[in-house]
């Protein structure tokens, strides 16, 4: 069957990885039946040809209107595929889309006319506020990580910054690679507006966050990035629960050691 991808290796390569980060989802147990979604704005590697692709669908609206998407292509996860399917068929799960003039509705032009992820109005207006802010980055993530969900069903962990100290304290590499912290967002329902408008109010201050009671979302400047940062989160998180498991309550760095680290990575906070 013909792809999008055929004869277009800085694509396929961007595809590819989308399809391997999708296998390390899977393999960590946050990707539970259809859980989690991936979205990455590849309009910059889309050409003549791939602009001149006819709709496969039929015209869809996406619930709010993006100014900056005008125009952009994206790779999505279809809604209710497998991330473990996604890893080994990327194309038979996801598929690209075309933003319309109005920049409210779109169109798939390619594989298959696979329906976008039911979180496309978050990541959407997750693309369109980086793209506002000229940021160069170019995917957004949201996964179902065990550890960090379990945390957000603990009132206090949902103050501003509390987790994002605690998870930052477990061990050093948590604030080198995930600088920002973790933003919190009440839980809000899945797929709706409301979710899509708190998280993009979280992102000026954050690339991770925490969506209540289930998941998070990333943004990075390709999707091995946005997956690192809530890996590390995640080991933090892990850390924590190994330690009270243990029957104790961590340590964590003092002040002074957090300080330190600032300084010697040039960190922002
Ligand atoms: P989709 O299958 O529509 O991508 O939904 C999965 C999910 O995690 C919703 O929050
Ligand atoms: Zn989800």
């Amino acid at each position: 069957m013909k792809s999008i991808l055929d004869n277009r290796p800085m694509l396929a390569k961007e595809i590819g990885r989308v399809a391997e980060v999708a296998g390390y989802l899977w393999q960590k147990g946050w990707a539970e039946r259809n859980g989690g979604n991936i979205v990455v704005n590849i309009t910059d590697l889309v050409d003549d040809e791939i602009a001149a692709m006819p709709a496969i669908s039929e015209v869809k609206p996406i619930g709010t209107t993006l100014p900056h998407l005008n125009g952009c292509y994206f790779y999505c996860k279809g809604t209710n595929k497998r991330m473990r399917d996604l890893a080994r068929w990327p194309m038979e799960n996801g598929s690209v889309i075309r933003i319309l003039d109005d920049c409210a509705s779109y169109v798939i032009i390619a594989d298959e006319p696979v329906m976008p992820t039911s979180e496309l109005p978050a990541h959407l207006s997750m693309h369109n506020y980086l793209l506002g802010k000229g940021s160069s980055y170019k995917a957004s993530l949201h996964t179902h990580p065990i550890e960090l969900i379990a945390m957000s069903h603990h009132k206090p962990f949902l103050k501003k910054d509390v987790l994002t100290n605690l998870l930052w304290s477990m061990i050093p590499e948590t604030k080198a690679f995930c600088p920002r912290g973790l933003g919190i967002i009440p839980y809000a329902l899945p797929g709706s507006i409301g979710l899509a408008e708190a998280t993009i109010a979280e992102l000026k201050d954050y690339d991770v966050t925490m969506w209540e009671k289930h998941g998070v979302t990333a943004v990075g400047e390709d999707i091995m990035d946005a997956f690192d940062q809530v890996d590390v989160l995640s080991k933090s998180a892990q850390i924590y629960i190994n330690a009270k498991s243990m029957g104790f309550e961590p340590d964590g760095m003092s002040q002074e050691q957090m300080k330190e680290m600032t300084v010697a990575f040039n960190l922002p906070k």
